[in-house]
């Protein structure tokens, strides 16, 4: 390993003890990321992760939703993003202005955010959801109720095929990394892998989410990976994940579906950023209190479920 990672790797660990922090990963975080974090995980997890370790600073490697709903969960932890620049493009594609309207145009659905959202939008909505739950979430809600569900239009699509008599509105959304993968990609690969079996991620297209034999949230992917006994996975997701996989299991062959699935938010997280977080407890990441309470609501009502 270069030599000047493993020093700052080191100097990280050492820091991070001296300042009583924990380093929470996203999966699509950079191989030498996760290699110093505490704990790696989807978007669910992590949120889970940060509301009950009992610990006073997290530092947190993966977008500002992310961390902001880290935050939300527990506003007493100092919450830091090593670049506030990280963001995520699908979560500014939704403002709660926009929600409101829309919620009125549709007479008052039950909004159901993805978590990719920032905590106003939340505090626009009923309950929140991940790629992990969302098909279960919107399957507890009352029948009779109509459903506006944002701002991911194909995990929204993806839902609605589970409940094909539900009013589910969707909005129109979309993430730019996933959405960048073709049908063409994974038949290509397909005819290359004949064996491969194909993971993909709900907020890939309705023509490449047909083609899957899981679809799955990112630690979904990596159950599928474990309890599957296959030996070759074309995996439809940010490439950050296949660090994880190769390093866990190292038999296995994992094929990218597309080049393009490089989320350039992600990788704006690096191991210098980190350790100058580390050092300063900045940038901090807060929610004011006049939005927290009702964006809270939202994302607890899922946690409960
Ligand atoms: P997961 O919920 O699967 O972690 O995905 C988060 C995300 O940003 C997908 O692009
Ligand atoms: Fe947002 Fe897409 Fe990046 Fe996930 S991969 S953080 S949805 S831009």
């Amino acid at each position: 390993m270069d030599k000047e990672i493993k020093e700052l790797q080191e100097a990280i660990s050492k820091l991070k003890e001296e300042k009583g922090a924990v380093i929470l990963a996203h999966y699509y975080q950079r191989r030498e990321i996760q290699e110093v974090a505490d704990y790696i995980g989807d978007s669910l997890e992590l949120s889970r992760r940060a509301a009950s370790l009992p610990v006073g600073v997290i530092v947190f490697c993966g977008v500002h939703f992310m961390a902001e709903t880290a935050a939300l969960l527990s506003p007493e932890k100092r919450v830091v993003l090593p670049d506030l620049e990280a963001g995520c493009p699908l979560a500014d594609m939704a403002t709660p202005e926009e929600v409101r309207l829309r919620r009125e145009a549709l007479g008052h659905p039950l909004v159901v955010c993805y978590v990719n959202t920032s905590a106003a939008v939340k505090g626009e909505s009923y309950i929140c959801c991940t790629s992990a739950n969302a098909v279960e979430v919107v399957g507890k809600l009352p029948e009779e109720a109509a459903v506006l569900f944002l701002p991911d239009r194909n995990l929204g699509a993806y839902v609605k095929g589970f409940y094909p008599q539900r009013a589910i509105f969707l909005w129109p959304g979309y993430c730019p990394v996933h959405e960048g993968v073709e049908a063409e990609d994974i038949l290509r690969l397909k005819e290359l892998h004949p064996r491969a079996k194909v993971l993909v991620h709900p907020e890939c297209k309705p023509s490449v989410v047909e083609l899957a034999d899981k679809v799955a949230s990112t630690s979904g992917m990596v159950k599928y990976v474990r309890e599957s006994g296959a030996g070759e996975f074309i995996v439809a997701t940010e490439k950050g994940i296949l660090h994880h996989l190769a390093k866990v299991y190292p038999e296995a062959k994992f094929y990218l579906a597309s080049p393009r699935l490089e989320c350039p938010d992600m990788k704006k997280i690096t191991l210098e950023k980190c350790y100058k977080s580390l050092l300063t407890l900045e940038p901090r990441v807060q929610v004011p209190p006049s939005v927290r309470e009702r964006a809270r609501r939202a994302v607890e009502r899922m946690l409960r479920l």
